[in-house]
């Protein structure tokens, strides 16, 4: 397994793999967990070459954000890598996604990009395209890999895709959860034992939300109630939006007339959480 800092060295190298198969990218900020495991395992299957870019990119934190405590381990990480069958990982310096004086086209999120997380966290969706667009552009997969976990992400992402003609398939990957449903997040690793026993509250509120739902509930009022008092009922957390969207606009909706999906984004006092479920029965709903 190649470990490479360089953009000049990731080029030669994913251009020499293009020349005799396809390349798989798997873009990640590290440490990495069972999440990021199911993608590269899911790359492995579908590509003759994988990639794992590593990179906390400093240009989706906000200033009042956890950039500086973001968790790194890149040892433990390249022996994960490793022991999944990695090609190669591309762990850069910041100069070498963003060199300096090099203006780079930002990529626009829209409207979508300004809601729920994009309101909760300014900026952060322009800079997540922003190194998504980079890591494109250096890389060439033919296949990138994005987890459901970050619902509105893969969404953005692949609105980029479609306006820019980027000539990447863009493969959705399942939620990887604990056995409470906790959804696997680099950032769990910060909650107290106290906070992570609470944590099961957002899987168990939109599990709720997915119950109404296959019950034949379409008021979007109800679901968000529902979501809202499992939350509230759960002494650590403090709710930072519950919604309802229309899974193919990502626009929130007070009545489900197709497939819809359930949002909680959940502060606790050590980290902040989100999760997101597809609510059965919603892609026949009228
Ligand atoms: P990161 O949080 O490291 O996640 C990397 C990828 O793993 C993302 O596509 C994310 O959706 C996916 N992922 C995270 N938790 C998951 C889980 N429990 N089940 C399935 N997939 C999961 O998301 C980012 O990094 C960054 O924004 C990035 C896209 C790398 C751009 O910097």
């Amino acid at each position: 397994m190649d470990l490479i800092r360089t953009a000049s060295d990731l080029r030669e190298l994913t251009s020499a793999w293009r020349a005799d198969g396809e390349v798989g990218l798997v873009p990640t900020m590290g440490s990495l967990h069972d999440g990021h495991a199911s993608l590269i395992r899911r790359a492995r299957e579908d590509a003759t070459r994988t990639l794992v870019s590593i990179f906390v990119n400093p240009a989706q934190f906000g200033p009042g954000e956890d950039l500086a405590a973001y968790p790194r381990d890149e040892d433990r990480d390249v022996d994960v890598c490793r022991g999944l069958g990695v090609d190669a990982i591309w762990a850069p310096p910041v100069e070498e996604v963003y060199p300096s004086g090099v203006p780079l086209p930002e990529p626009d999120a829209g409207p979508v990009g300004e809601t729920f997380e994009g309101a909760a966290r300014p900026g952060h969706f322009r800079g997540v395209l922003k190194v998504v667009h980079r890591l494109f552009d250096l890389t060439g997969p033919c296949r990138a890999y994005f987890g459901q976990k970050d619902a509105q992400q893969l969404f953005l992402i692949g609105r980029m895709v479609r306006e820019l003609a980027i000539p990447v398939t863009i493969v959705p990957c399942a939620t990887v959860r604990e056995s409470d449903g906790l959804a696997c997040s680099s950032r769990n690793a910060r909650l107290s034992p106290e906070e992570r026993e609470q944590a099961g509250c957002l899987f168990l509120a939109l599990s709720e939300a997915a119950g109404l739902a296959r019950a034949g509930e379409r008021e979007t009022a109800v679901l968000v109630a529902a979501m809202a008092r499992e939350i509230g009922a759960t002494p650590m957390a403090r709710i930072d939006y519950v919604a309802v969207v229309r899974d193919v606009t990502f626009e929130a909706i007070a009545r489900i007339d197709g497939p819809a999906r359930a949002l909680v984004a959940v502060r606790f006092p050590s980290a902040r959480l989100i999760d997101n479920l597809l609510l059965p029965g919603s892609a026949g709903a009228r």
